[in-house]
């Protein structure tokens, strides 16, 4: 199949209604309890993406029936520390970090030694940050030099354990309180504020949690070894998809969009703060709450000028991958942007900060960039008249994706590699894109 995609023209305006596929990170999230839940769930809308699919086969692997027929999932749950650990089992979660480092939480029991391996990107990626705190459980994590492939064995006996979360990896702080829902006695997290689907699914299964917000941190408290009862469960759709049209509408001229549905958890609406702040038109309608997550049909105008930010760092973590597309609206500010604090952008699925860099100077932006920081210099009239190639070793979807969206709204003839990265997220981005207005190449 060809994996690159040949885009001339600017989208036309458009004014269209859209829906987007089910969040991500609640997805794997819904599969991997579902598998520790006592019977059927059935979880739907559930996200066809290849990491979702992986999370399923992982299960599988472990023992645990599943069906999936169009978007609706059936999983047959085997109970806390149900799995069927068979010798030499290898566990693929391809490019996915959340399935990764939330299956090893519940793997501190396995009586043998089980491989977690992955794809080029995710092997590049760092998993003692989940190691460190499922050895104080007890389970024995041997990594290659802090990296996939890791060989996990458990404990008979694990043990709570009190961690500190500090980097704000909402994949970290639910690999512990998986592993701590399968451990006998109380765990203690104090983490830096992530997104928080994880704490909210365990309060609506009823699971014993506890958690105090505090400004900068949350105080969680996990009461290990109460049985999971199987649960139905709708998935809403992924903001972070979203955050492509939504910059998608703000730099089209004329253009107006509703995306339905839209998961607007507090913890993941960084994006729309910022882009708020920077002009861009965005409504939330109809907003209601489903089993504890927030839910909205987000509207959007597009804007004629934008303002440079001085990107808040508390709303980092909120905004985490959808940088990339913040970064070309900052890219027609009128003036120059500043986001720091961002190491975490260059541990993503490719160094996304160093990448994202690139990009604007490909398209004709100064950039300036450190470590953990970029200053990005706006050009409100930028016409990208020039050909422009991202290659093919990146592999990551969302570079993929905010390329298109800059072929889309900056002009220029873009050759983009990588079309099948967006199979790990967002198989159906490009046909909705053409759903609102055909790709012109
Ligand atoms: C995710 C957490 C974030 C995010 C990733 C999904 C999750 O990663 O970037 O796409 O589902 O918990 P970190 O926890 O590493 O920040």
């Amino acid at each position: 199949m060809i994996d690159k995609i040949l885009i001339k023209k600017i989208i036309k305006p458009f004014n269209q209604v859209i829906e987007i596929e089910g969040d991500k990170s609640i997805s794997i999230r819904c599969v991997l309890l579902a598998s520790q839940a006592n019977g059927k769930s059935v979880i739907s809308n559930l996200l066809e993406s290849e990491d979702v699919l992986n999370a399923i086969k992982s299960i599988k692997k472990l023992g645990i029936n599943s069906k999936f027929k169009k978007k609706k999932c059936e999983i047959f749950g085997l109970g806390l520390n149900g799995y069927k650990i068979k010798k030499n089992i290898i566990l693929d979660a391809g490019n996915s970090g959340t399935l990764a480092r939330l299956i090893m939480g519940l793997l501190i029991h396995s009586k043998e030694k089980i491989k977690i391996i992955g794809d080029n990107s995710l092997s590049k990626r760092d998993f003692l940050r989940v190691a460190k705190p499922l050895e104080k459980f007890g389970a024995k994590v041997r990594t290659t030099n802090g990296k996939l492939p890791i060989i996990i064995e458990g404990t008979s006996n694990p043990k709570p354990i009190n961690y500190i979360e500090s980097k704000g990896s909402a994949q970290c702080k639910s690999s512990v309180m998986l592993a701590a829902l399968n451990t006998k006695g109380l765990t203690h997290i104090k983490a830096k504020k992530s997104r928080n689907h994880s704490e909210l699914l365990f309060k609506n299964l009823k699971l014993p949690i506890n958690i105090i917000n505090k400004k900068k941190y949350d105080l969680i408290k996990i009461n290990g070894k109460k049985k999971i009862k199987p649960f139905n469960y709708r998935v809403p759709s992924d903001l972070s998809s979203s955050a492509f049209f939504i910059v998608l509408t703000a730099l089209s001229k004329n253009s107006k969009l509703q995306i339905k549905n839209v998961n607007i958890n507090p913890t993941r609406i960084g994006v729309i703060k910022i882009l708020r702040s920077m002009g861009v038109k965005i409504f939330f309608r109809n907003i209601r709450i489903y089993k504890g997550e927030k839910i909205a049909n987000i509207f959007i105008k597009s804007t004629k000028s934008l303002k440079p930010i001085n990107c808040p760092t508390h709303l980092n973590s909120s905004a985490i991958d959808e940088f990339l597309v913040i970064f070309l609206v900052a890219a027609k500010a009128n003036g120059v942007s500043n986001f720091s604090n961002l190491s975490e952008l260059n541990q993503k699925e490719s160094p996304r900060l160093t990448w994202g860099s690139k990009i604007l100077n490909k398209m004709g932006i100064k950039t300036k960039t450190t470590k953990d920081s970029i200053k990005i210099y706006g050009n409100p009239n930028l016409d990208v008249n020039k050909k422009i190639v991202i290659n093919k070793y990146l592999k990551d979807h969302r570079i993929f994706m905010t390329s298109v969206i800059a072929a889309l709204t900056f002009g220029g003839k873009w050759i983009i590699h990588d079309k099948n990265s967006i199979n790990t997220s967002f198989p159906s981005f490009l046909k909705i894109i053409n759903k609102i207005n055909k790709i012109r190449s």
